[in-house]
């Protein structure tokens, strides 16, 4: 590549002192920043750069439902995340051992006439698809069909980006400043500390007017219990097993908040923000001024996303028609793209761009522009199972919210999120989740700080509209430590279960133990249940933020992907760990950070 070196230094310095960021750029449209993702991490990103006077593409490639009462309204939160019109299903692998995901319980086939089939027994020449793993594929991302529920990451979890990075703007103590920037608490009076009440993001909690019920032995202590704050500003919150009230991203009226919201209101706003939003439209690669790439000595620098005009464009759309493309067009940026589809997304894009592991881009015949062999690889997400039994009666109260740590967890630190209530909650498949009558109540559990993050999201082929293959290798490492302490919380959560009272007892279990603990019931056959039928929905951690000396690492302290410019990535796949146990909340933190930093360098350039 040497004999490139003095003409191509010379170009680019040439395009650089120029306005427009490449020759052919002419026709294209140019903004300051373009933003590939509208979703946690890429919707209230756009709308900061915009409100702070940078023109702004923000390019989705679903559509707007935030009119729709189905994505509006939080309670119908399965129904969305059912919903065609906006779903993106991805078919992932749990592990390396085929053999061993097909006893995955809800696993999923393709039948050939139209329908799927979920089960262990799919009927002769079925396809196999996989183990569903829904996305949202809309204006807001995964924001406007997610249950809503909003925690906070341990501190160690943001703190630990300052031990890789050295950067100290990701303490804890300071992460904070950005929930309150969002917030628009709705659930606790004015003043509360952590806490900020004049944001764009409603955060309310369920109604336990039933825990007030003076049939329950002690209703006031049950109250407090029931009411305490999830989101409370406490040094030792990650030390603390607790009841809490559960927090959403909603307002006191069931409206989801989230940055649907905030985007709209950014448009519509009389000053006339220069944010221009391209609904229906799929990034297809991120584009670099030709003169910076593959010159020995010179950092490629990312100008402009190539996009391909239409609605349901990816293949993960089920209303993708085979064979349909979209017009191509390309649109250019003057100061940086950023991208933010989410963490299987981001680092597809990447990849189909040049940035990844060299070998699996050769593969693919794509053209290098920069070696990172950590782009999709550290995929990491909660393990999440459930004890589900049947009541000799319908359960009446409420949701029950408790986290709390087991005897088996290897630091002081609480280890499980739970909620439990008259639901069902065992997974994802087309059509979930299962209604098993009116007497089913269940403990879902959130395990926090997954031992492992050996999971992958690589190519499958060059083309766009592809979907990669997503493997999530759950329990590759500390696996029996992980899958310990998912028994050890179903063992302590089937006591409270089974002390409730007349009429709803005896409870029947439906799983872990079928039937019950008893002596075909172990510890070990509870492992191997979790082993088979844990799932997930919470992937993060694909783009991971590290340090200068980490070679996994993707992005620096601020974004920046790692031996580019121009480019950043700001979304869920920027966490190096996975964050507490519900990562939107996070991320929309991690979204107002990076708008901060981002600004901040723009302004210093200025
Ligand atoms: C069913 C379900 C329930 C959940 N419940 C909760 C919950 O209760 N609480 C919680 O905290 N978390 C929950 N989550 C997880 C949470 O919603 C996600 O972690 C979060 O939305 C991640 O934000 P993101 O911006 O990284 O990605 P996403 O939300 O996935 O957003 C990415 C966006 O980018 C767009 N996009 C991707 N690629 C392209 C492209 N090439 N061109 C154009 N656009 C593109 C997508 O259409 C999408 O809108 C849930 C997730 C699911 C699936
Ligand atoms: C950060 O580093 C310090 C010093 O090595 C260590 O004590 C601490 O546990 C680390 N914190 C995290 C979150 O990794
Ligand atoms: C209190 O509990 C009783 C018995 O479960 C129930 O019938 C009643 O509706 C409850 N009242 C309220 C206000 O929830
Ligand atoms: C890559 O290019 C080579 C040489 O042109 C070709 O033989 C091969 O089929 C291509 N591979 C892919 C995956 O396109």
């Amino acid at each position: 590549m040497r004999y490139r070196l003095l003409p191509a230094l010379v170009a680019s310095s040439a395009l650089r002192a120029s306005a427009a960021p490449s020759a052919s750029s002419d026709s294209a449209e140019t903004y300051d920043y373009i933003v590939v993702g509208s979703g946690p991490g890429g919707g209230p990103l756009a709308a900061e750069l915009a409100r702070a006077g940078y023109s702004t593409l923000l390019i989705e490639a679903g559509g707007d439902e935030g009119d729709n009462p189905t994505y509006a309204e939080i309670p119908w939160f399965n129904e969305a995340a059912n919903d065609e019109l906006t779903r993106w299903d991805f078919w992932v692998k749990h592990s390396d051992d085929p053999e061993q995901d097909l006893k995955f319980a809800h696993t999923t086939w393709d039948t050939g006439d139209g329908t799927f089939y979920v089960g262990l027994d799919p009927p002769e020449h079925a396809k196999l698809l996989g183990i569903q793993y829904p996305r949202a594929a809309v204006l807001g991302g995964c924001a406007m069909h997610n249950a809503g529920v909003c925690s906070m990451p341990a501190d160690d979890d943001w703190n630990i980006i300052v031990n890789k990075t050295g950067d100290t703007s990701w303490d804890a103590k300071n992460m904070r400043k950005y929930l309150m920037q969002i917030e628009r608490n709705e659930y606790l009076p004015p003043g509360a500390p952590g806490h900020g009440y004049d944001g764009w993001l409603a955060t309310s909690i369920q109604d336990s007017s039933w825990a007030r019920n003076d049939s329950l032995p002690d209703p006031d202590e049950a109250a407090d219990l029931v009411n305490r704050d999830l989101l409370e500003l406490d040094d030792k919150a990650d030390e603390t097993s607790s009841f809490y009230s559960m927090v959403t991203h909603a307002d006191a009226r069931g409206m989801r908040a989230s940055p649907n919201n905030y985007i709209r209101a950014t448009l519509a706003d009389p000053a006339g923000y220069p944010l221009t939003v391209k609904l229906h439209t799929l990034a297809t690669r991120v584009l670099f001024d030709p003169a910076t790439v593959g010159v020995d000595g010179v950092v490629p620098r990312a100008i402009g996303v190539e996009v391909m005009e239409g609605p349901s464009l990816y293949k993960a759309d089920p209303k993708h028609v085979k064979g349909t493309k979209g017009p191509l067009k390309q649109f250019h940026a003057k100061r940086e793209v950023i991208v933010s589809g989410g963490a299987f997304n981001s680092p597809q894009l990447l990849k189909l761009s040049g940035i990844g592991p060299r070998d699996e881009l050769a593969k693919f015949n794509i053209t290098l522009v920069k070696h990172l062999p950590g782009v999709g690889e550290n995929l990491g997400d909660n393990y999440e199972g459930s004890i589900l039994a049947m009541g000799s009666a319908p359960v009446e109260t409420g949701l029950i919210t408790l986290l709390f740590r087991t005897p088996n967890a290897p630091n002081k630190k609480r280890n499980i999120y739970t909620w439990c209530g008259a639901f069902s909650f065992e997974g994802f498949w087309p059509g979930f989740p299962t209604y098993h009558g009116p007497t089913q109540y269940s403990c879902a559990m959130v395990h926090l700080a997954p031992k492992s993050q050996a999971g992958s999201v690589r190519l499958v082929s060059a083309d766009p509209q592809d979907k990669p293959e997503i493997n999530f290798r759950f329990f590759e490492h500390g696996g029996k430590e992980d899958l310990a302490e998912l028994v050890s919380a179903a063992n302590i959560l089937r006591e409270a279960i089974n002390a409730a009272g007349e009429p709803v007892a005896p409870l029947v279990e439906k799983h872990p133990c079928p039937g019950g603990k008893d002596e075909k019931c172990t510890d070990e056959a509870q492992a191997e249940f979790f082993k088979l039928q844990a799932y997930s929905h919470h992937a993060t951690s694909t783009c991971a933020i590290g340090g200068d000396d980490d070679e996994m690492a993707v992005l620096d302290s601020k974004f920046r992907v790692r031996g580019v410019a121009g480019l950043r990535v700001v979304d869920a796949s920027a966490f190096p760990v996975v964050p507490g146990a519900f990562p939107s909340c996070p991320t929309m933190m991690l979204s107002v950070k990076a708008a901060e930093d981002i600004i901040a360098e723009a302004k210093k350039q200025e």
